[in-house]
């Protein structure tokens, strides 16, 4: 008799072909068989009928502040957050205390996630004024996911902000860049026009529309200049979506969950809160947002997740930190988007799977198939759950969705053939590894 150490049996998995009800058998961490194992046998067995199997969902951006304020948030605590909301995988970005952007702390920085990590996690270098000529060099260090650019500035002290500057990044090395995109001129330039205590919808009025498309306007022009492929993360405007469907040969585009699940309401409703940079903005752009997913526009949606004190989220505006928390909220508020047909789950699935696997060239992961990493979010469409503040792991304590309903919720975690989360509890110890990506080393 066949055997394998796990076996999901009968579960609606969503394949990169389409979404069929079968057995999938797991052996030495990796997808071994899909298909009837009904007289195969397993050390462990999951009884996923009425469940849908997807692989392993990766959060490709968040910022798990480490090193940086443990009180706010760690790897540790973002990566048992990010575990216990139904993701195998993230993306951590640089911008952290001090940032990224040197050979010794990507170093210590693979290392570090031994034993901590909750799920696998591919790291981001930062692009910095002093370290553009050693990009070429520092994006091929293994379990390196990209270059991170600043564009314009927000949390940290990570800018590139000139044309000759960001051409000279573009010059130096040859993978996708990853860009925050906001023209950092109108941003510094617009400023003196606001004080502090404003509104908090003030944000979207500073950071406008304008701010964004000039940005990724003057990023295209650039590419196309150097050829040199970019990713512009959170992309937030219907100006910029119209814009970017030229540039499809030379860019992908991420959105956020929270663009395409909050609009200018959440001001009045959350204040500071509900600060975040490029901003939330009115609904004729959370539209857009929706229409490029369908399209088939964006290529990955991702939580931004960025936790800041309750203290520095209550200063006045603009002197309150931006940025949300997000990693254990972004699968089942995209879930409950799927159960109110916004998109499918097959597009959840592009979205948050095979879109960061391509986006990224990360190998062995982000598709259901023999071969890859057995890493699967399980998930039930019945289960109703509203999300709570006292469920969120991150030390800051908070989220901008409490009190949000979700239908559909992630039930078990599976990483690399072990059950690693199953209903609300994580299970055995860190297992979180670096994720390997194709062009990097190692
Ligand atoms: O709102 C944001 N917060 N946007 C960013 O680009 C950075 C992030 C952070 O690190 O706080």
């Amino acid at each position: 008799m066949t055997s394998y150490d796990l076996i999901l049996r009968g579960g609606a998995c969503v394949l990169p072909w389409g979404v069929e009800t079968t057995d999938v058998g797991v052996r030495e961490g990796r997808i071994a068989a899909l298909g009837d194992l009904r007289t195969a046998h397993a050390a462990n067995e999951v009884d996923c009928r009425g469940l849908h199997v997807l692989p392993g969902l990766i959060d490709a951006h968040v910022h798990l502040r480490d090193p940086g304020d443990p009180a706010v948030e760690d790897l540790s605590h973002g990566t048992r957050g990010a575990l216990l909301g139904g993701l195998t995988a993230v993306f951590d970005m640089p911008n952290t205390a001090p940032s990224i952007t040197d050979r010794e702390r990507l170093d210590w920085k693979r290392g570090y996630l031994d034993g901590r990590a909750w799920v696998d996690v591919g790291i981001y270098v930062g692009a910095s004024m002093r370290n553009i000529g050693e990009l070429a060099s520092l994006e091929l260090q293994p379990n390196v996911c990209a270059v991170k650019v600043f564009a314009g500035s927000s949390t940290g002290d990570l800018l590139v902000a000139d044309d000759a500057s960001l051409e000279a990044v573009m010059r130096s090395g040859r993978r996708r860049i990853c860009y925050h995109s906001e023209d950092e001129y109108r941003l510094q330039e617009r400023k003196p026009q606001f004080t502090s205590g404003m509104p908090h919808r003030n944000h979207m009025v500073w950071r406008d529309v304008e701010c964004a498309f000039l940005g990724t306007r003057r990023l295209m022009a650039l590419a196309r200049r150097t050829g040199r492929p970019a990713h512009i993360l959170h992309v937030s405007t219907a100006e910029e979506l119209d814009h970017l469907r030229d540039f499809r040969d030379l860019c992908t585009v991420e959105v956020l969950l929270n663009h395409l699940t909050q609009t200018d309401e959440a001001y009045d409703r959350l204040g500071g809160y509900a600060v975040m940079n490029p901003p939330i903005r009115d609904e004729r752009h959370m539209r857009a947002a929706w229409a490029a997913v369908a399209d088939g526009t964006v290529d990955v949606v991702g939580s931004d997740h960025a936790p800041h004190s309750r203290a520095a989220k209550e200063r006045p505006w603009p002197d309150c930190a931006a940025g949300l928390t997000g990693v254990q909220t972004i699968v089942p508020l995209m879930l409950d988007h799927v159960s109110a047909g916004r998109l499918s789950l097959s597009r959840l699935v592009d979205l948050m799977c095979a879109g960061p696997a391509r986006v990224y060239g990360a190998t062995g992961k982000g598709r259901l198939a023999a071969g890859y990493d057995a890493d699967f979010t399980i998930v039930d469409m019945k289960k109703q759950r509203t999300i709570e503040e006292s469920w969120i792991v991150s030390p800051c304590g908070w989220t901008p969705f409490a009190g949000h309903a979700c239908t559909g919720w992630p039930v078990m975690a599976i990483l690399r053939g072990e059950v690693a989360m199953r209903e609300d509890e994580v299970i055995g110890a860190p297992r979180g590894q670096a994720v390997r990506f194709a062009e990097a080393r190692g």
